[in-house]
């Protein structure tokens, strides 16, 4: 699976921001590239004031991402070339633009219009309790301080959330469902799956050593919400399937989430934020097959999303034995990118070579580092400002895509481009784009491409299990039968491959006499 995230993919109509069109003259790259299917960050009409993670309506494309028409342009096509297409639904808010909360606040306090979101009394200035947005800031905002009533955003001010105890928000979300399904998508990735039921009556934040009572995270209810999901999907014929984002506290409560009446799969961010340390990962790989294996459903595997700091920029750091996300954790760090760079070509043999499912994010295959400069003012993340500053936030992996030409805007617009890329390209992308590395045998993209062909045609690959086997020290060795092993070299000196090993496919050269350099994977011929 290979995410898209949209506005940063490609742009079509030269206006800086990628858009649907963008995204149609490149399905071809994509189906080449080797991936099954793509999931394309929210589309929707939004005033983009989290990325468009605050919809204004759900059953609208937003107008700087293209039409209704575009969309299903798009789906035709996508279909044509063998990708499936999973759209991004978002349960847990809607913008401030929403007609619904624009109907609340214009009703007034008291009114069963106000039901739909969650609106409460603060006492004299505080608001209603310690909850705190995700973005920074209290969770909630006054909207009558001579009466004092608030509503609650777990995100940015514009996102206000949503009541699921009121039964038309969970008729509503089914109609969305069934609105895009009809349409022709594949499925759908659940925002903030972990969000949508709060402990009633909203009681302050306590002590939660393991994260599990909390009021408003992975509360127990939620999941009667996913069993009337998936028994919509499951009333297509042809496969229709969720994947849900969620952070929860371990993989036993992420499994929750899985089992056979509810949501097919979910990203498995303990994966991407482990640091790079063979125990650590062992450990992550070990925990998420069983959790997983508990209730029958696929374990996935991700490196990068656009709420992380790029895999490469991760990888570049000493690995601290503590989970790694944003850009915040890094910047205090020392880089080396080139170390960087030969782990995350480790890291993805890794990941391609695990059982279950993959989820790449755009740019990954590029090797793009996260930009860890962009100027203050250009940085769009509602983080940045809520967090005073303190948070970077998540715009330097969000930086559009370098496709071709030597400077900026890197193909990402078409010639005579009436405005730049609405985040600033380095000018050092110029290595990076798609058209300088299809070329070289050597690079990230071919990589890419190998393993993923590799990966469609090896028998052992995908779905399965695995089986560990004696390695050295600090280095991750698994078979997957049929025949298929894969060593990974995490440790700072170089091992030999095992005796009557055939190699398939190195992140890097070997060495002399068949030696694995530090920070190299192979995959093995092991029959
Ligand atoms: C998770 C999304 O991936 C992120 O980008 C967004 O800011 C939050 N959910 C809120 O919708």
């Amino acid at each position: 699976m290979y995410e898209v995230y949209i506005r940063s993919f490609c742009d079509g109509d030269g206006d800086g921001v990628g858009d649907i069109a963008g995204l149609r003259s490149r399905l071809a790259y994509l189906a080449d590239l080797g991936v099954d299917a793509i999931w394309i960050t929210p589309w929707y009409e939004s005033p983009m004031r989290d990325g468009g993670y605050d919809i204004s309506d759900h059953r609208a494309i937003a107008p700087e991402f293209g039409t209704m028409g575009d969309a299903e342009a798009l789906l035709a096509e996508a279909h044509r070339l063998g990708l499936r297409v999973l759209v991004d639904l978002v349960p847990n808010h809607t913008s401030d633009r929403h007609p619904w909360f624009q109907e609340a606040l214009a009703a007034g306090p008291g009114s069963s219009d106000r039901d739909r979101y969650l609106f409460r009394r603060g006492t004299g200035d505080a608001p209603p309790n310690d909850w705190e947005s995700q973005f920074g800031g209290p969770a909630w905002t006054c909207v009558d301080s001579a009466e004092g009533w608030w509503y609650l955003h777990l995100f940015a001010p514009e996102q206000p959330d949503l009541n699921w105890a009121d039964a038309s928000v969970g008729d509503e979300f089914e109609a969305i469902l069934r609105y895009w399904f009809d349409l022709g998508v594949d499925g759908f990735r659940v925002d903030v799956a972990h969000g949508l039921v709060k402990e009633q009556d909203l009681p302050g934040l306590r002590p939660h050593g393991d994260g599990i009572d909390h009021p408003h995270w992975d509360r127990p209810e939620v999941h009667d919400i996913y069993r009337r999901w998936r028994s919509v999907a499951d009333g297509y014929v042809e496969p229709r399937v969720f994947v849900a984002e969620a952070w929860v506290s371990t993989p036993d409560r992420l499994a929750r989430y899985l089992r056979p009446d509810e949501l097919h799969t979910a990203f498995n961010f303990d994966f991407l934020t482990a640091p790079w340390l063979a125990p650590r990962l062992r450990a992550v790989i070990d925990a998420t097959l069983a959790a997983h294996a508990a209730v029958g459903a696929a374990p996935t595997w991700v490196l990068a999303c656009h709420d992380a700091a790029r895999t490469v920029s991760r990888l570049a750091r000493e690995q601290a034995d503590a989970p790694v996300r944003s850009l915040a954790d890094l910047l205090e760090r020392p880089a080396d990118f080139e170390v960087g760079q030969l782990r995350a070509r480790a890291a993805v043999l890794l990941l391609l070579a695990l059982p279950g499912g993959a989820y790449l994010y755009q740019g990954e295959e590029l090797g793009l580092p996260e930009v860890e400069d962009l100027p203050p003012d250009v940085r769009r993340d509602p983080t940045w400002e809520r967090s005073g500053h303190r948070d970077p936030g998540r715009d330097g992996c969000r930086v559009p895509l370098p496709w071709s030409g030597t400077q900026p805007p890197f193909g990402f617009s078409p010639e005579g481009a009436s405005k730049l890329p609405w985040l600033p390209q380095p000018p050092a992308w110029a290595d990076r784009t798609v058209e300088a590395l299809a070329g070289d045998p050597d690079s990230m993209l071919s990589l890419y491409h190998r393993a993923l062909r590799l990966r469609r045609d090896h028998p052992a690959l995908g779905d399965g299990t695995l089986r560990w086997l004696p390695s050295p020290p600090e280095c991750l060795f698994f078979a997957r039968d049929p025949g298929f092993g894969c060593l990974v070299n995490i440790s700072s000196y170089p091992v030999s491959l095992p005796e009557g090993t055939g190699v398939l496919l190195a992140s890097q050269s070997l060495g002399p006499d068949r030696q694995l350099a530090r920070d190299t994977a192979a995959w093995l011929d092991v029959a």
